[in-house]
């Protein structure tokens, strides 16, 4: 079986040419993203593998189809890059719908003990041999309400880690998890009653700029906000604007809304075009990793062995486990995961 892998950086390859060597499987390595413009070196492969930045859209699936390539292999967990309702009946989509949820929540909790206790300020004056500590002063995690939007795998090992910390942890979830011992509030509770908001919420309609301008208009003075999940959950201009105005204390964003032309890359001899971005980068109470959450050696490990099984289980069985659908299901049918 032979994957074109497209977006391939050198972290990716050592895994899977483990695990695809385990199962027959060839990957041939494109450092281009998958898009309109890429999809031709598609052709001649049974699947295309691809992340994040990667764009499926209709007429890549179109593409796809014409070129006789059965499965688009995500080697992440959310999909909305694909354009799930034009692939039903053409392509397979298949997913790692879980790898490491830690990895994720623990970059999260990176971020914020980073962001309030300045590390990122201390680490570069201590490199200078300055050793005040004025403007360093933080404040303590314990005893803080922490706001969790989203309780699936990601967002409940970030709770447990703040009530590890000793924080009051209040959660909103479109679908309740029952019997989780998780406080669920309404999402205007979380904005008006959290210290910290922390998003590990899927984008999708319903979530797109959850937050906004009258999102941020309803917190505390001050607010921490987290985002490790999608960038497009925020809306940035209304981000700058409250840390213009003091509304917004603090922000550490591992995603970006227009990062897919950026992220992943080295961009240090251009000139940054995003005006939005670099005044963001440029505040001191505002730390920016480039969608790196993910990436730690378990994770890396687990998307790799996950993408080889569902594309030996969908050549072989012609089903997987992990394949996404889009059939209209109800609100039940997506929880569950099955189908979009
Ligand atoms: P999950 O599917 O286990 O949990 C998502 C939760 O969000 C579920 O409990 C679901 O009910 C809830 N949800 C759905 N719609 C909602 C809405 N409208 N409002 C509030 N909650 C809603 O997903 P998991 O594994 O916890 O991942 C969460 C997100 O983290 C992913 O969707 C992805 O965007 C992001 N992610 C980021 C990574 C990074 O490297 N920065 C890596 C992996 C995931």
């Amino acid at each position: 079986m032979k994957i074109a892998f497209f977006d391939a950086k050198p972290y990716d390859k050592p895994s899977f040419e483990r695990f695809g060597a385990e199962k027959g499987i060839t990957f041939k390595y494109f450092e281009t993203k998958l898009n309109e413009d890429t999809v031709d070196l598609a052709k001649g492969f049974d699947g295309v593998c691809v992340f994040v930045n990667d764009t499926v859209n209709a007429a890549v699936i179109d593409r796809l189809q014409e070129l006789g390539v059965r499965a688009v292999a995500l080697r992440c967990a959310g999909f909305n890059n694909v354009d799930m309702k034009h692939a039903f009946g053409k392509v397979h989509v298949l997913r790692v719908p879980a790898y490491s949820p830690y990895a994720v929540a623990e970059h999260t909790i990176a971020l914020l003990l980073t962001s309030i206790r300045r590390i990122h300020k201390a680490y570069i004056r201590s490199r200078d041999f300055n050793f005040s500590l004025t403007n360093l002063t933080g404040f303590d995690l314990h005893g803080k309400t922490v706001g969790v939007i989203g309780t699936g795998r990601i967002g409940r090992v970030f709770i447990d880690i703040c009530r590890g910390f000793g924080m009051k942890v209040l959660a909103y979830d479109k679908f309740p998890a029952k019997d989780a011992g998780i406080e669920y509030v309404e999402l205007d509770t979380i904005f008006q009653q959290s210290d910290i908001i922390s998003l590990h919420c899927p984008l999708t309609d319903d979530t797109y700029h959850i937050i906004d301008e009258a999102a941020l208009g309803k917190c505390k003075q001050g607010v921490v906000l987290l985002n490790t999940s999608r960038g497009a959950l925020v809306d940035a201009e209304a981000l700058l604007a409250g840390i213009k105005s003091r509304k917004v204390g603090a922000a550490c964003l591992d995603v970006y809304e227009e990062e897919s032309d950026l992220f992943f890359e080295d961009n240090s001899g251009h000139i940054l075009e995003d005006d939005t971005l670099a005044r963001l980068i440029s505040m001191p109470n505002v730390i920016v990793t480039s969608h790196q959450a993910f990436l730690t050696e378990e994770a890396l490990e687990n998307i790799a062995e996950t993408t080889v099984q569902n594309l030996v289980e969908l050549m072989e069985g012609g089903q997987c486990p992990n394949e996404l659908c889009y059939r209209g299901g109800t609100a039940e049918d997506c929880k569950s995961g099955k189908c979009f």
